[in-house]
């Protein structure tokens, strides 16, 4: 394994943005608990530690802590924010409530251009967040920089080399931080760097050999970047000893199973096998109009279809999935575990272990800019990688009720009709998602001289970073026009068009 550096997670909205900064920087990092053990440490290997901040106060009676044995260990670390003041605590300096905190940007006057700072200039804009603030140093440590407001704003010892800064170096606004980062990293800890997404695919290969052996590997595809990635790279490991199944569920877009098969069959070859099972998901969701209902529905004849396909498999042992880090973080949150079920989400691959598969996960330790990048690597072609996500349930949750076959093929006819014009959009590719929503809802309308009484659709268009918040787009007024008076002309069955201006939160992406 490569060199890596360890983030200790105190519970920072920042975390995942070192993580993301360091890796930048060609580094392999792991976020782990704050309050990892010594000995675990150890097996990790480390070779620089970052401790991130975090909305607590070192001076609360229950703030979180780490185990202060790591301290002594001599590897390089540095301390963000209450990183730096848990450091200070912990080495027996002391922290004390700032008179009214330090939010925004500041401007820091540097002792010296040496180790973190090293190269830099004596003055140097950062971005600040704290209520509290270190007041006496702790043995050994200086002083490396100061504002008016925050008489230690950066600390170390370079005997010890143990770093602390008060403000933030992993968000933009501190236009040099990514500088201080590589100082601490190259400069401190010595780190080589040269991690790249062809040292992941050399390592999840050996991995992937090692671990599979002689059996097979079932790899559920869902037409989605991340499901694509695992099978490309696994079909990187072993070739032909894993099977990718894609299961036409019949709550699929216009031509989304020709287009996967093109994919998969010349784009990109590998073992693939589509099931048409679109009878069996039709059947079991019929009458079903809850959204919970509907998920568990198809979440359960997933894995009736997988199952009887595992045994026409030779040992079929393995299932992957396309787990990605945010996820795996997120369950094991300083926050206090995983948060409450707004939507029990079916990742296809997502399966409970009662089916009898150990799971490969080997994209549970990238962030999914970086899936895309090992897509591209491995040579994905972009008509794939550039694919908005479209969720595991399908058509079934942007048809709010009833998921009958007349129902899919409005839906259907309305989707083709918005992709085509959102491609004449000029920002189309910041777009993270545009889709249609059938409504149970009819309205009247005319046609003619004739009265129509017909179904509503939703449109809904978002941007986003990640899926977890999300904006409406404001669309121009002549693309919306264009879009409703095609849908109603052309798809039969419509008479309305809505446009969903909601945001995420309060609302979701999807409407079920
Ligand atoms: P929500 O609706 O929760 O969606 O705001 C956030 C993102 O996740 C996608 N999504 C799913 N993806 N299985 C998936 O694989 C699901 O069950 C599922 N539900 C929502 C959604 O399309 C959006 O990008």
């Amino acid at each position: 394994m490569n060199e890596v550096v360890a983030i200790f997670d105190f519970g920072s909205q920042y975390a995942q943005l070192i993580a993301r900064r360091i890796r930048e920087l060609g580094v392999y990092t792991e976020i782990v608990e704050h309050d990892i053990s010594r000995d675990e440490l150890l097996k990790l290997g480390p070779v620089a530690v970052v401790l991130s901040g975090g909305p607590a106060s070192v001076l609360e009676p229950k703030h979180p802590g780490m185990d202060p044995e790591i301290i002594s260990l001599g590897i390089p670390m540095l301390g963000i924010c209450y990183g730096m003041q848990l450091l200070a605590k912990i080495l027996e300096g002391s922290v004390e409530k700032g008179r009214s905190g330090e939010y925004g940007p500041a401007t820091i006057e540097v002792n010296s251009g040496k180790n973190i700072f090293k190269g830099l200039d004596p003055s140097l804009n950062v971005w600040m967040s704290h209520g509290d603030h270190v007041i006496k140093l702790p043995k050994g440590f200086q002083v490396l920089a100061r504002t008016p407001g925050c008489p230690v704003a950066a600390m170390g010892s370079d005997d010890r080399k143990v770093y602390g800064v008060q403000f933030h170096p992993e968000v933009v606004h501190t236009p040099k931080g990514v500088d201080i980062l590589r100082n601490f990293l190259v400069h401190v800890a010595g780190c080589r760097g040269g991690w790249t997404m062809s040292t992941f695919i050399e390592e999840s290969v050996q991995e992937i050999r090692e671990r599979v052996g002689d059996a097979s590997v079932i790899c559920a595809l869902s037409g989605g970047v991340d499901s694509a990635v695992v099978a490309a790279l696994i079909d990187r490991a072993i070739g032909d000893q894993m099977q990718a199944i894609f299961v036409d569920n019949g709550l699929l877009r216009n031509y989304e199973v020709e287009e996967i098969r093109a994919i998969f069959s010349s784009d990109y070859p590998l073992n693939i096998q589509i099931v048409d099972a679109k009878r069996d998901f039709l059947d079991a969701l019929k009458g079903a109009v809850d959204p919970e209902e509907k998920r568990k529905i198809i979440g359960r004849t997933f894995i009736e279809i997988f199952r009887s396909k595992a045994t026409h498999i030779n040992e079929a042992r393995f299932l992957a999935q396309g787990t990605l880090y945010p996820d795996v973080i997120e369950s094991r949150s300083a926050h206090g575990g995983p948060s409450s079920t707004i939507k029990s989400h079916h990742n296809v691959g997502g399966l409970p272990d009662e089916l009898g598969f150990d799971l490969i996960e080997p994209l549970r330790y990238l962030f999914k800019d970086e899936v895309r990048l090992l897509g591209k690597e491995l040579g994905l072609p972009d008509k794939l990688l550039t694919r908005q996500p479209f969720p595991g349930p399908g058509l079934a949750i942007r048809i709010i009720g009833d998921v009958t076959e007349e129902n899919l093929r409005v839906l259907r006819k309305a989707d083709v009709i918005l992709q085509e014009e959102m491609k004449t959009y000029e920002s189309y590719k910041d777009i993270w998602q545009s889709f249609a929503v059938f409504l149970p809802v009819k309205s009247v309308g005319v046609m003619g001289d004739e009265r129509t009484y017909a179904n509503v659709i939703a449109l809904r268009v978002v941007t986003s970073v990640d899926g977890m918040t999300a904006d409406w787009v404001n669309l121009p007024y002549e693309l919306l026009g264009r879009i409703s008076s095609r849908m109603i002309n052309e798809v039969k069955g419509i008479n309305r068009v809505v446009y969903d201006i909601s945001s995420k939160p309060p609302s979701t992406i999807e409407w079920e």
